[in-house]
């Protein structure tokens, strides 16, 4: 059985699809702990499924690498398999990356590497682009920029806003999620064997 400890930083659907999923005694992941870099709503989530939570808030800390010291001290307290990163919006110290790569993985709002950033889904609008996308990835040093593990195209509709066109892709990030993490923990997605694309 794969451990995960999944980080959010908001609603934390994503959080919720792996929760849904791994009730089920045939997915072969648990998520054992549910960490935030605030005080997440997503959180509710947690609690609905019973699962313990940790909370290593950004604005405590009076720089990023000791606020990044403490949360890989924390997620190491749990001895996870993978760390997902699951909607949670802070760049994390390199070498909290370097710790846990490649068994970190992150999902993002866009076609890889079109995109990458904070605001994937806001600059794929902006670009005018007619398709975009959503991806999992294993988290490296860089911005969005490690090896892809699943992506999937989504269309932009006329009359698309950042909200509607969001919503649209984390449909499918949600779905792709679930998927990487039941293929990582079967084994047939081989973090180690990723290399940059
Ligand atoms: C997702 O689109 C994630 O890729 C992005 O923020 C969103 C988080 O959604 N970085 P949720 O908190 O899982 O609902």
């Amino acid at each position: 059985m794969l451990k995960l400890v999944v980080l959010i930083s908001g609603g934390g659907s994503n959080l919720r699809a792996l929760l849904e999923a791994a009730s089920d005694a045939d997915y072969p992941a648990r998520v054992i702990a549910i960490g935030a870099d605030r005080d997440a709503d997503g959180f509710e989530h947690a609690e609905a499924f019973g699962i313990p939570t940790f909370s290593v808030p950004f604005t405590s800390f009076p720089d990023r690498e000791s606020w990044g010291d403490e949360l890989l001290a924390t997620i190491e307290q749990w001895g996870a398999d993978l760390v997902v990163l699951s909607g949670f919006m802070r760049l994390l110290p390199i070498r909290v990356v370097e710790a846990l790569t490649p068994h970190l993985i992150n999902t993002h709002p866009a076609y890889l590497p079109e995109f990458p950033g904070a605001h994937g889904v806001r600059d794929a609008l902006a670009a005018g682009v007619s398709q975009t996308g959503a991806s999992v990835i294993v988290v490296d040093g860089g911005v969005d920029s490690g090896p892809i593990l699943s992506q999937e195209r989504i269309p932009v509709l006329p009359g698309d806003t950042e909200s509607t066109l969001h919503d649209r892709i984390k449909v499918v990030e949600r779905r792709l999620l679930v998927q990487s993490v039941l293929d990582i923990a079967n084994g047939t997605l081989d973090l180690t064997e990723k290399t940059p694309a």
